[in-house]
């Protein structure tokens, strides 16, 4: 089927089967040139077989994948305008920095003046400016990572493929890697797909995120869509922290509906869906979500009412509290920011919470589906 210029990857009812089990179940989507995609989901959900199927390394049982609108099925790895970047991103240790970005150069004809100066321009590029003869030991963590990722982007692929290449750092060089890995993206104008079990890190560096659960996708969004408007349970528990309340129906107009949750609490919630008295739904708030005010002021919120602190965790910026509400014996988390550590909270101090209609996320429970 004839592609369209706008993406570099574009995947049709795309399977892989291991015998008779369904590691990757008919995903149909596209990925603008240009941008940086992340694949995030639980380890097992079926990540790597698929990053796999598009590198080469393993073929479709069905479907077609087409880069930059060309079919690739067919094409062995070294035949597809992609690279790989590994988890223990495979640099070889016992040549220096500039061998290490010339192997792919070498096997692929490039002359010994062209190899010199696509090193050096490639080097300056992220930030290691003459560290041509640096043996890989020398390196600190940060710099192995953007070798292997100079070594790739140096073959100038039309897709960067990364399986979770942070995963083996520690949670400092982590989070300063995100943010270097989404300057690279942007500063080389690769369309790079990223997988990873991390949320925070596919939050951060994406344009646009797909959410796979058991070889499938839950949804294709940006970050702030998949935060604020999740398509379903998984989305809204895989994505950030959140309240999850079982609830029924009790009437609808237009897009608000009044539920009632499962110990019975009356709470309004926005939807765009036109929910049926008594039908089973799963609400949803975040936890910074939540206002906190004093117990018995009204707040003019939508849902407000008063519970009883039960912990407080102090994390800075983060900081949360877990209140109950006692005539429903119903548990929430609240994350009121920074400034509730001025506020001489403690366990057992009675508060009021409340928030807006249009704060709280209602999905219809899934029969078969995760709880
Ligand atoms: N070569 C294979 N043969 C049989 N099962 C496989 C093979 N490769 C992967 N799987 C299975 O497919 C599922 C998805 O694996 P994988 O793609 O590695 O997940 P992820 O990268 O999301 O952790 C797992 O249950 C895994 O055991
Ligand atoms: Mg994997």
């Amino acid at each position: 089927m004839a592609g369209n210029a706008k993406f570099d990857l574009e995947c049709e009812h795309l399977s892989k089967h291991f015998s008779d089990f369904t590691a990757v179940d008919g995903l149909n989507f596209n990925v603008e040139a240009g941008s940086f995609f992340s694949i995030l989901g639980p380890s097992g959900c079926g990540k790597t077989t698929l990053l796999r199927m598009l590198a080469g390394f393993e073929f479709p049982s069905e479907g077609e994948i087409r880069i930059h609108q060309k079919r690739v099925n067919e094409l062995a790895p070294n035949k597809r305008p992609v690279n790989m970047v590994f988890q223990h991103l495979a640099l070889f240790p016992n040549m220096n920095v500039a061998e290490n970005i010339a192997y792919g150069l070498k096997r692929r004809g490039v002359k010994a003046a062209e190899r010199s100066a696509k090193i050096k321009d490639v080097l300056s590029r992220v930030g290691l400016d003459g560290s041509q003869q640096k043996q890989i030991a020398q390196l600190s963590g940060g710099q192995k990572q953007r070798i292997a990722i100079a070594r790739s982007l140096v073959l100038e692929p039309r897709l960067l493929l990364l399986d979770e290449p942070l995963g083996a750092l520690d949670l400092k060089l982590r989070e300063k890697m995100k943010v270097e890995l989404k300057h690279l993206q942007r500063e080389f104008g690769t369309t790079f797909i990223y997988i990873t079990h991390d949320q925070s890190e596919a939050l951060v560096m994406s344009d646009k995120v797909a959410v796979m659960n058991r070889g499938r996708f839950e949804q294709v969004a940006s970050p702030q869509q998949l935060y604020y408007q999740p398509q379903s349970a998984f989305v809204a528990k895989f994505v950030g922290q959140t309240n999850q309340l079982s609830a029924v129906v009790v009437e609808q107009r237009q897009a608000v509906a009044l539920l009632k949750t499962a110990r019975g609490r009356h709470l309004i919630v926005e939807t765009d869906v036109q929910q049926r008295p008594q039908t089973t739904v799963d609400v949803f708030v975040r936890p910074e979500a939540i206002g906190i005010a004093k117990a018995g002021e009204d707040v003019k919120a939508d849902n407000q009412f008063d519970v009883k602190v039960e912990e407080c965790l102090f994390d800075g910026a983060s900081s949360t509290l877990m209140v109950r509400d006692q005539h429903h014996d119903e548990l929430y988390r609240v994350s009121p920011g920074a400034d509730f550590a001025l506020q001489n909270i403690v366990v057992g101090s009675p508060l009021r919470i409340y928030w807006n209609a249009s704060q709280a996320r209602c999905i219809t429970k899934e029969v078969n589906g995760e709880s």
